[in-house]
């Protein structure tokens, strides 16, 4: 497709491990190719991009000034705002994350907040949160969509992408502006051993004879309970499993302050 046919994408990375980038590069539904050579025009990307350097640097320059008023803008990352935003700076200049932020958000058309980092600050917002991590929504002026989850799968960002690209406006969202068609359902309400649960079938310690069985993980720990996310039913991998099904309880990675709030992920 030509490019004026395709929605500019700038991808941002603040602080962040990359997770959510592995997920992207798994999707299948588009799969990536086709994302990226059908459908957007993917103008920044640090892990996927061929140009380094200065020349990276102007890329994202140019980006934001050529396509302003009309680039999606996804981050994967907490903004850390202690010390003026020093803890993080990205690239050449030596601009903060926070300084990034702010002005790519200035011309974006919409925000996606792609991970728990960049939508309520993850791990890195976890008590003490030395670096004062936050979500991208506590530091623009501007309404962000939240793709909570730890990472999230890859058809929830590139669902949500999608649909901006198919639609031209972003999909209806819950109270901490998840989108509903990926997060509006319990983890426990689709949960293939929910029989188990109703039935008052629990695995009562790791390896035991009903984690063999393939019993209920709440007693060992799970938060299925308690989090929204459509894992259960999309899966991850091209459908191929979620956390439950691998044996190990949700840790409710796609709600906010999960590390604090959460813990313990596993009672042994
Ligand atoms: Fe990594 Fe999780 Fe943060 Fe994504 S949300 S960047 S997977 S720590
Ligand atoms: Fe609910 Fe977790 Fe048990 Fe599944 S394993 S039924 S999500 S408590
Ligand atoms: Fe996260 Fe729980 Fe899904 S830990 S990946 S929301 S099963």
């Amino acid at each position: 497709a030509e490019l004026a046919d395709r929605v500019p994408l700038i991808w941002l990375h603040l602080a962040e491990c990359t997770g959510c980038s592995e997920s992207l590069v798994r999707a299948d539904t588009p799969n990536l190719d086709t994302l990226i050579f059908d459908h957007i025009s993917l103008e920044y990307h640090e892990t996927l991009m061929a140009a380094a350097g200065w020349q990276a640097e102007e890329n994202l320059e140019h980006a934001l000034e050529a396509y302003k008023g009309n680039y999606l803008l996804a981050v994967e990352g907490a903004v850390p705002t202690a010390n003026n935003g020093t803890f993080l700076t990205v690239g050449c200049k030596g601009h903060t994350g926070m300084e990034i932020i702010k002005e790519a958000a200035e011309g974006a058309a919409a925000i996606v907040s792609v991970g728990t980092c960049a939508s309520f600050g993850g791990v890195q917002a976890a008590a003490p949160n030395p670096t004062g991590a936050k979500g991208v929504y506590e530091v623009v002026n501007k309404s962000v969509v939240n793709l909570g989850g730890c990472p999230p799968s890859e058809k929830n960002i590139v669902g949500t992408l999608m649909y901006f690209v198919m639609f031209g406006r972003l999909p209806a969202l819950d109270m901490f502006n998840r989108p509903k068609w990926a997060y509006g359902a319990r983890v426990h309400d689709n949960c293939e051993r929910r029989g188990r649960f109703d039935a008052g079938e629990f695995v009562e310690k790791f390896g035991d004879e009903g984690a063999k069985q393939g019993y209920c993980l709440y007693k060992v720990g799970c938060k299925g309970p308690y989090t929204y996310n459509n894992c259960p039913t999309e899966r991850f991998n091209h459908h191929v499993s979620w956390p439950v099904l691998a044996g190990h309880g949700c840790m409710g990675c796609s709600e906010p302050n999960f590390w604090d709030d959460m813990a313990d992920f596993e009672k042994p």
